[in-house]
Order: C-alpha cells, then structure tokens, then sequence
C-alpha cells in the first residue's frame, strides 16, 4: 500500500458521511441531462458515498470510482452489482473509455497541476465529442486542513487549466452551503482533440 490518505481512514470517512447527509448532486446530475442523452456511459470520479452515482445510474450507463478502497467497499456492501473501479483522478489508470467523466467536489483536492493532468487524461477516456462536468468550490488559491488540499477555482482560472482538448460549453456559480459557494464546468471534447495515446 503507498501512504494512507485522509478518506483511506474509516473514520474520516463516515465523519464525511455524516457530515454529507442530505446534501446530493440531483442538481448537477440534472445539468448533465440536459447535454448527455440517456442510456449514455458516464464514469463519476471521486464518487464518495454514492449518491449521485445512484443518480446518475437512473439514466445512465454509469461507473463509479474512487482513489479510497473505504468508500467502493462501503458502496458495494449495499449495492453488489454496480460497476466500481479503484482510480486516482490524477493518474486514470484504465483503458475503457466514456461518453462523459462527472465529479462532485473532488477534483479540489488535486493541486492546479494535477487538475491539467487529469483533464488532458479525461479527454484520452472520452469517446467521440464526450463531455466532462465537475464542480469545484469557488474561490482563489489553496488551503491545507487535516491534510487534505483544497483548492478554489473561479471561472477565469478554469479557464487557465482546461487545454486545447477541449470546447469550453459553461462553467456557472451555484449554491451548495452559503451563496455562490459553488461553481461546475461543463466541457466538450474538441473534434480535434486526436485519438492518439495520452499518458
Ligand atoms: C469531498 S468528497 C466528495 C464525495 C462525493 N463526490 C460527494 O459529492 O459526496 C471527495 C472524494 O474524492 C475522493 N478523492 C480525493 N482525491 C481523489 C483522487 N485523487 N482521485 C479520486 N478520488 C479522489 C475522496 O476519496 C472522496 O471520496
């Protein structure tokens, strides 16, 4: 095992869970619906306890990962069948492929580095014009708190990160706690973007 991460403990886990009751993504999911026809794959990232990854399995063909072996467990102990993968957002170690890769709060807690990487990767798991949505928090700069990174995004420095892979289609401030906390990202995979190995 490499080092232990802060949701790779029990613990911090089902304080996340706790701390997470009655907060889901049905609005994010919702934006999705309205881009990505049903019956489409999607693979969520960083998919936590699993709530939106219920949701989006409603109306679509949908995967769930997480870098956290704690959470998968916990997930498939109430839902043997669904489709799980163990994949870091930074690295995306797997072949298939998808029509859309969808987070909620997660790709936060990458530094602004490993947010490129991870997009350029994201756009290499996409299939044809495929599309990605991610929520982040909004904001500026980078926190440390129980060592766990969190960085903030406003929409000019998203701007910055997402690369020529892809069309940029919205990026929109919301509410989840307090007002305009909140902001997603919706991208298209540019026509041009290459089928060529990504690593
Ligand atoms: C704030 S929680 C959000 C969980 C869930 N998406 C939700 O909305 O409740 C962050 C999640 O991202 C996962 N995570 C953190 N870093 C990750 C990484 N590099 N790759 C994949 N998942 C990661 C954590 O294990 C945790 O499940």
């Amino acid at each position: 095992m490499g080092c232990m991460g802060f949701y790779d403990d029990e613990e911090n886990v089902e304080a996340y869970v706790q701390m997470a009751e009655g907060f889901d993504g049905r609005e994010l999911v919702d934006v999705l619906k309205k881009h990505l026809p049903p019956g489409s794959s999607v693979l969520e990232l960083g998919m936590g306890p699993g709530k939106d990854l219920a949701l989006l399995a409603e109306a679509y063909d949908a995967t769930g990962s997480d870098s956290s072996e704690v959470f998968l467990r916990r997930y498939r102990r109430d839902h043997p069948d669904a489709d799980l993968l163990l994949l870091d957002a930074v690295t995306l170690a797997t072949e298939r492929r998808f029509d859309a890769i969808y987070s909620n709060k997660v790709l936060h807690h990458l530094s602004v580095d490993e947010l490129r990487t991870s997009l350029r990767l994201q756009a290499a798991r996409l299939k044809g014009n495929g599309l990605v949505l991610h929520s982040f928090w909004y904001g500026e700069g980078t926190e440390e708190s129980h060592g766990l990174r969190f960085t903030y995004y406003t929409d000019a420095s998203l701007r910055a990160v997402a690369g020529a892979e892809f069309e940029w289609v919205a990026c929109v401030r919301y509410t989840e706690m307090e007002e305009g906390d909140s902001l997603y990202l919706l991208l298209r995979r540019s026509s041009n973007a290459g089928s060529s190995p990504v690593r």
